[in-house]
């Protein structure tokens, strides 16, 4: 069996990096095309020096090209790689651009796509993530969905049975594989003079939030209404597109906020375990507060992660800066049962043997 193990992003490199691991241990053929739609050395290079992944045979630099030609890009040059490398399978994860491209070039050329975490939706289509989502689990042969609620939507959807199967999340066999080595390894509570349980965690980076001037304004206010109800220290560790649009916006950066460059997972995930709340517009940071036990307020008008909403630990607020700061008190007093619905950490080990099990069987009936 030969894999394309296809990434372009953040959350894209630390979701697939238990998935490389398990390849290197089976003794898989597999190789990285790595789509460059993220590029900037903490965006992308610090990902895999830390968690110690190979390096990408491939990286196509589509970040540096204007944002209408990636798309078409990443397809014909995934399509020629694929059909070079003669390969059996391509596995991406996720719902970002390069997922889309990456699962449309092999559908174009017949070679077999597994997509993993399927199934998620938001039912919001603004979203643009929700359409690569729904077109990419509709092209693919084989779909690892990672909670029941997503078993749930594809079969609602009519995708046969034989296509889906429940593996869990690989980001919490990130979380299990990096945390302990994040505590040997960084001290990020030091370097930014943090208590533990005592300050609160931001990310936010959508693009129907930070593109639109009044919501990321509103969102804004929102942080600094929380950070002086709490008045303990809040710490953001801002995605450049965020702050691209701050600056385009003439946004002022208020100075009860502690606005810091994007961080290293080992750094970003010691400080979400140690947060006393987080809030976010980030999928896998919703994930990662349900899994580290840190009540998590959710920026949106939606999520495509609702079991975390189910179980009391999350709260979508929308993005009136008042809801934010009323879901902020709310989350932190609830009632929580903190039962991990995105698996035991295992779920890289289900889907390679999954897959190998598959291309055996049907080598030996095609
Ligand atoms: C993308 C995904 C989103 C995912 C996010 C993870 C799509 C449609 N969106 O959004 O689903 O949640 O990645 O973070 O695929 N930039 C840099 N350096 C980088 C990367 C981005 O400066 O390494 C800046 C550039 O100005 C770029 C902008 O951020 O134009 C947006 O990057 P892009 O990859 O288009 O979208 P994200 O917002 O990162
Ligand atoms: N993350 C990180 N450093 C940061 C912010 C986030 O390592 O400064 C990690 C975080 O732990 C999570 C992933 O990036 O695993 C989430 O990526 P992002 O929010 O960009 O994308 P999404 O999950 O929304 O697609």
């Amino acid at each position: 069996m030969k894999l394309a193990i296809i990434l372009g992003t953040r959350p894209e490199i630390i979701k697939m990096g238990p998935v490389i691991r398990e390849c290197q241990k089976r003794g898989v053929d597999y190789f990285i095309l790595h789509s460059g739609q993220h590029y900037s050395e903490n965006m992308d290079k610090v990902f895999f020096e830390e968690m110690e992944l190979p390096p990408p045979k491939y990286n196509l630099g589509v970040g540096i090209h204007p944002y209408r030609k990636q798309i078409g890009r990443m397809i014909k040059e995934i399509c020629d790689i694929l059909i070079k490398e003669r390969v059996d399978i391509v596995i991406v994860e996720g719902d970002t651009n390069t997922v889309l491209a990456g699962a449309l070039a092999a559908n174009k050329i017949g070679v077999k796509l597994a997509h993993h975490e399927s199934g998620l939706r938001s039912h919001d289509l603004r979203m643009l993530e929700e359409i690569n989502r729904i077109t990419t689990d509709h092209i693919s042969d084989y779909l690892f969905a990672p909670t029941k609620d997503a078993l749930k939507n594809l079969h609602e959807e009519g995708l046969p049975g034989y296509k889906i199967f429940h593996s869990g999340n690989t980001i919490v066999d990130a979380i299990h594989q990096n945390l302990e080595i994040a505590n040997k390894k960084v001290n990020v509570l030091k370097d930014f003079n943090l208590e533990e349980k005592n300050f609160i965690l931001v990310t936010a980076h959508r693009a129907e939030n930070v593109d639109d001037p009044k919501t990321l304004k509103e969102i804004v206010e929102g942080l600094s209404l929380v950070q002086g109800y709490f008045g303990i220290p809040m710490i953001y560790p801002i995605h450049p597109r965020t702050r691209k649009r701050m600056n385009e916006f003439g946004i002022s950066f208020p100075e009860n906020i502690n606005f810091v460059e994007p961080m290293g997972f080992l750094e970003f995930l010691q400080l979400e375990s140690n947060a006393k709340l987080i809030l976010t517009d980030s999928g896998g940071v919703q994930e990662e507060a349900c899994t580290l036990k840190v009540p998590c307020v959710t920026m949106r008008e939606s999520t495509e992660r609702p079991e975390t909403v189910k179980q009391g630990v999350n709260i979508v607020s929308g993005t009136d800066s008042h809801k934010i700061l009323e879901s902020a008190k709310e989350v932190i007093g609830g009632d929580k049962n903190w039962e991990n619905p995105f698996g035991d950490g295992r779920a890289a080990e289900r889907i390679i043997k999954r897959l190998s099990e598959i291309f055996k069987d049907e080598k030996k009936n095609p």
